[in-house]
């Protein structure tokens, strides 16, 4: 299995701050924010790995990461993301890197304190389809919200007015090849955008989409609010990256 960050997009609900670098090189507590979704890959054992990033600020993700040497790595592999396209066309840009291989998609916002390789292991053994990441929030409305039945996703929505139950969709994805296919065949949102929720709700329809719920915390960091809890949750707890 391949590992796929997804470091794009414009940061605009973080900006003055994103008009002079790139969202996921902003510091969380005492790290630049790429490094929390880079080493969670390597932690699940998932060492070939793709960042799809975009913008003004592609060159310093290299300055930065070089070839992942601080952690361990003997290369990363780089994708460049024109425009605005959302995170499923941002995942479009890897179909290339994974070949035939299956992928661990991670969103370079997302920062979490345990380890997925448990998921990473049902995944492989489930033989293909999907699996994803759930976990409770008391703001299920910031995000994709999946809607369970007895051990089932019935169907995921974007950021519902009146979620449907208090499960998040982190930004940790597990696919298979057919991912990419998938991608091909949806359509922009209302915000302009493909959707990694419309993706998941073919998985759904295709009924292969399996889910766990991440244990420890999870957040995201894309707003003023998320990345001060994501500086205080890795500050008090040190997140997945004592060993850097
Ligand atoms: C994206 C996804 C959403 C998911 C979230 C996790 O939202 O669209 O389904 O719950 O990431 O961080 P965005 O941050 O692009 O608004």
């Amino acid at each position: 299995m391949k590992g796929v960050i997804l470091a794009g997009g414009l940061g605009s609900r973080l900006q003055p701050c994103t008009l002079v670098t790139n969202k996921h090189l902003l510091p969380v507590y005492d790290k630049p924010m790429i490094y929390y979704p880079l080493q969670a890959l390597i932690n699940a054992g998932i060492d070939d790995i793709l960042i799809v990033t975009g913008g003004h600020f592609a060159g310093d993700f290299l300055k930065l990461l070089g070839n992942g040497k601080d952690f361990g790595l003997r290369h990363l592999n780089y994708s460049y993301q024109e425009g605005e396209g959302g995170i499923a066309d941002a995942l479009s840009l890897a179909e290339y890197f994974a070949g035939d291989d299956s992928v661990c998609v991670i969103l370079g916002d997302n920062i979490i304190e345990g380890n997925i390789r448990e998921s990473a292991d049902a995944f492989r053994k489930q033989g293909g389809g999907a699996r994803i990441l759930l976990k409770e929030v008391h703001d299920a409305e910031r995000f994709g919200v999946a809607e369970v039945d007895h051990g089932r996703i019935v169907s995921i929505e974007e950021k519902p007015a009146k979620p449907k139950s208090n499960l998040a969709v982190t930004g940790i994805y597990f696919y298979d090849n057919t991912v990419f296919d998938f991608i091909r065949s949806i359509e922009p949102s209302v915000r302009g955008e493909l959707e990694i929720t419309d993706v998941n709700n073919l998985y759904v329809k295709r009924g292969n989409l399996y889910y766990d719920v991440l244990k420890g915390w999870w957040t995201d960091a894309g707003t003023f609010g998320s990345l001060q809890r994501a500086t205080n949750l890795v500050a008090e707890t040190g997140a997945n990256l004592m060993s850097l």
